[in-house]
C-alpha cells in the first residue's frame, strides 16, 4: 500500500448504517486522511462524533466527491442510482450498502470471508456492492460449511430487526411500545402493521409471484456471492428487535456432513463464532450479537427428513457485519490490493 491516507466519504452518515461506519472507521484505525459525512438538507448544521471531536455534515450533491479516494453509499437505492455515478467519475471507489448495482453482472458484490477475490477486480472508479444484510450473515456459514460437501438447497426464515429499516424504523418501535404500555394511541409508519409485540412477515415489496423483494433478495445474491447454483428459497420477517437478525436456516448437501464436522469447520471459520451447547442453554440470540462483530452460530442438529441436511440457527448484529462492517472489512481489503 503507497498511500498512507485516504479521503472518504460517508453518504447517509447521519443513518443507522452511516453513524456505524463512522464509529468502525475510528474502532478500526482505518487510514483516513479526510472525512467527509454526507446526507440530506435536513441534516444541515448537525454535528456527528469523530476522533474525539465534531465533525460537520455536508449536504450531498453532484460535487461532493472532488478529491474523494472512497466513497460508502448507505442512503437509500435512489440516492445511489442519483449519486454513485458522479463519485465514479470523479474517480472514487464506491462501497454501495443499497440494493441498487447488486444484481449488475459487471459489479461484484463481495463478503470477504467468502469471495475476497472479487476486491482486486474492482479498481478507482469502479463500484464495489455491499450485500443484503440478511444474506451476509448466512453466506459466511454457508462458505464455511461448502468445504464439506456441496451444498445444494437452503431454506431460511429471518428475524430481522427494525434497525435494518433505519433511524425512524427504531424510533417507531420505542414509540409504539411505550404507547401500548400507556394505553394511548400509536402510529404506524415505517412499517405495513404494528411493530410493537408483533412479527410482520412482510420486508420490502411483494413482487408478482407472492414473495417479497427481501426474499429474492437473499436468493439471488446468495447464487452471486457463492458462486453456486444453490437452490434457495425464503421467508423474511421483521420481529420487534432492535439489533440482530437471527436466522434459522436449513441446509441440504450432496453427501453427508454430520453436525460434530460442521462444527469443527465453524469453530475456526473466519468471522464465526460457534456458540452451541443446548445443555448450558448456549446458543446465538440477537442479545449476544448487538453491538459485536462475529456471525454467530448454534442450534446445529441433523435434518433426517432428507439424505444429508443440517439445521442451524445464524445471528449477527445486522449494522456491523450485515452493513457497516462489510462495508469497512471491503475497503480493507481493497487498499491492500492496491
Ligand atoms: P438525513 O438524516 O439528512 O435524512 P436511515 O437508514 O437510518 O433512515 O438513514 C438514511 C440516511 O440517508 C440518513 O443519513 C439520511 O440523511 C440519508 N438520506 C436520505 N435521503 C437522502 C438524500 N436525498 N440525500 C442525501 N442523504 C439522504
Amino acid at each position: 500500500m503507497g498511500k498512507k491516507g485516504f479521503h472518504i466519504a460517508v453518504v447517509g452518515a447521519t443513518g443507522a448504517v452511516g453513524t456505524e461506519m463512522m464509529n468502525l472507521l475510528e474502532e478500526r484505525k482505518f487510514p483516513v486522511a479526510s472525512l467527509h459525512p454526507l446526507a440530506s438538507e435536513r441534516s444541515l448544521g448537525k454535528y456527528l462524533q469523530w476522533k474525539g471531536t465534531e465533525i460537520g455534515v455536508e449536504v450531498l450533491d453532484k460535487n461532493s466527491f472532488k478529491g474523494i479516494d472512497i466513497a460508502f453509499f448507505s442512503a437509500g437505492g435512489g440516492v445511489s442510482k442519483e449519486f454513485v455515478p458522479h463519485a465514479v467519475s470523479s474517480g472514487a471507489l464506491v462501497i454501495d450498502n443499497t440494493s441498487a448495482f447488486r444484481t449488475d453482472p459487471k459489479i461484484p458484490l463481495v463478503v470477504p470471508e467468502v469471495n475476497p477475490h472479487r476486491i482486486a477486480d474492482a479498481k478507482k472508479g469502479l463500484i464495489i456492492a455491499n450485500p443484503n444484510c440478511s444474506t451476509i450473515q448466512m453466506v459466511v456459514v454457508l462458505k464455511a460449511l461448502s468445504g464439506l460437501s456441496p451444498i445444494k438447497r437452503v431454506v431460511v426464515s429471518t428475524y430481522q430487526s427494525v434497525s435494518g429499516a433505519g433511524m425512524k424504523a427504531m424510533e417507531e418501535l420505542s414509540k409504539q411500545s411505550a404507547a401500548l404500555f400507556a394505553q394511548k394511541e400509536m402510529k404506524i409508519e415505517k412499517f405495513p402493521h404494528r411493530i410493537a409485540f408483533n412479527c410482520i412477515p412482510h420486508i420490502d415489496v411483494f413482487e408478482e409471484d407472492g414473495y417479497t423483494k427481501e426474499e429474492r433478495k437473499m436468493i439471488n445474491e446468495t447464487v452471486k456471492i457463492m458462486e453456486q447454483p444453490i437452490a434457495v428459497t425464503a421467508t423474511t420477517v421483521r420481529v420487534p428487535v432492535f439489533y440482530g437478525h437471527s436466522e434459522s436456516v436449513n441446509v441440504e448437501f450432496a453427501s453427508e456432513v454430520t453436525p460434530e464436522a460442521a462444527r469443527q469447520v465453524l469453530k475456526t471459520a473466519a468471522g464465526v463464532m460457534l456458540c452451541d451447547d443446548p445443555s448450558k442453554n448456549l446458543y446465538p440470540m440477537a442479545t449476544m450479537a448487538a453491538g459485536t462483530d462475529p456471525i454467530y452460530v448454534g442450534r446445529i442438529r441433523k435434518d433426517s427428513t432428507v439424505p444429508f441436511g443440517l439445521n442451524l440457527w445464524i445471528v449477527a448484529d445486522n449494522i456491523r457485519k450485515g452493513a457497516a462492517l462489510n462495508a469497512v472489512q471491503i475497503a480493507e481489503q481493497w487498499i491492500q490490493s492496491l
